[in-house]
């Protein structure tokens, strides 16, 4: 397992030059065929379902803006990198590479800034990404996407075509067959009505790379419960439903902390007359190991295909360099070096993994 973990971070490693690289990591066809093959998960639904705070506990750490109304107003994609246990945690955006945030508060107020810098204050949105990694002991390796939520009507200062701009962004995300949906939908809305439903069915008709999640399970009013949603009753997807409840805006307003809340969480479910024989299999905790068994498997699955990519990407980026002429000092040579590097690692564990068999490629 050692060894899939390597791998998984020597790709995510190589993501993230080829990000660098920006345009000029298209002239190599593999390249952007690996971030294409490698799943990663997106969250979808309405605005203030909950999404955001669902990533949050995911990840264990709270870093991410959240409240009512349209908070999330780019694309945030979260490349989360497994460390060896007692390694320092930090985060680091690419656009202010060696600049490490240790201090997660600060993660999200340059979040919040870098927003502001390309949409202004005011409530619009913009499609370019803003590109976060988190090295932890304590993650999985994972690529997580958050997005603005669904809306529809405009709000002041907001033009009238957002509802639609919105939609479309969401949707060139989850199309992506590598994208593994969150479906994030509230328990006190009429599940009828859930947009993140109406639009994962869309890409995905027969449900299999989409997850129901089930939020604000807390605020159901007296008297009813879920397990209609939660049972597959209501809406049937391949994967089971995973009920949550996330921090109230009271919570976050008194700075309950994340422990505290997974806590709370628990009790919830375990102490409910509705939800205590489904204890097991509800609550953020579970989602998160839920989440990282299936991409495990999905991982493993297209291990071979990268392989063979990279070793293409190696033959390619060698030609290359061969032309240019060694040593290279412009900026993309040097990225280019760095990618080459990280596809030779990964090629030497990949056949490693093998027990020194052939690469998966056939060069
Ligand atoms: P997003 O807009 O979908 O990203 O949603 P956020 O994560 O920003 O949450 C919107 C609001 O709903 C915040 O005030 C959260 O505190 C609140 N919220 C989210 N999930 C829950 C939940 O499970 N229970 C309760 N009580 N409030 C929640
Ligand atoms: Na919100
Ligand atoms: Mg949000």
């Amino acid at each position: 397992m050692a060894a899939m973990e390597s791998l998984i971070a020597l790709v995510n490693r190589i993501q993230r030059a080829c990000t660098v690289l920006g345009d000029y990591g298209g002239e190599y066809s593999a390249l952007p065929t690996i971030w294409e093959t490698l799943p990663s998960v997106v969250v979808v639904g309405g605005q203030s379902s909950g999404k955001s705070s669902v990533l949050e506990s995911i990840v264990g750490r709270d870093f991410l803006p959240r409240g009512s109304g349209i908070v999330t107003r780019r694309p945030l994609v979260l490349q989360l990198q497994k460390v060896e246990p007692g390694r320092e945690e930090y985060a680091e955006f690419l656009h202010l590479p060696k600049k490490k945030f240790t201090d997660f508060s600060l993660v999200r107020k340059e979040i919040e800034d870098e927003t502001d810098s390309l949409t202004g204050r005011l409530k619009q949105i913009s499609p370019v990404p803003i590109h976060l990694s988190i090295y932890s002991p304590n993650v999985v390796n994972l690529t997580l996407i958050d997005l603005p939520g669904l809306t529809k009507v405009a709000v002041e200062g907001q033009p009238d075509s957002i509802v639609q701009d919105i939609e479309s962004m969401v949707r060139t995300y989850i199309e992506q067959q590598n994208c593994i949906i969150l479906a994030i939908t509230p328990a006190n809305q009429d599940i009828a009505t859930s947009d993140a439903i109406k639009l994962s069915r869309e890409v995905d008709s027969t449900g299999e790379r989409t997850f129901g999640v089930l939020t604000k399970l807390d605020l159901m009013d007296n008297g009813t419960n879920a397990l209609e949603v939660l049972d597959g009753r209501s809406y049937r997807l391949q994967h089971p439903w995973v009920g949550v409840v996330n921090r109230s805006q009271a919570d976050i307003n008194k700075n309950i902390d994340m422990i505290t809340a997974r806590r709370r969480e628990r009790e919830f479910f375990a102490s409910s007359v509705d939800y205590k024989h489904l204890a097991g299999t509800m609550g953020s905790e579970y989602l998160a190991k839920l989440l990282s068994k299936h991409l495990e498997s999905q991982i493993k699955t297209c291990m071979p295909g990268i392989a063979s990519l990279i070793n293409k990407s190696i033959d390619e980026i060698e030609a290359e360099l061969d032309q240019l002429g060694k040593p290279v000092s412009v900026d993309s040579g040097a990225q280019l070096y760095t990618i080459l590097e990280l596809c030779r690692a990964f090629d030497l564990v990949f056949k490693e993994h093998l027990h020194g068999g052939r690469p998966g490629g056939d060069r």
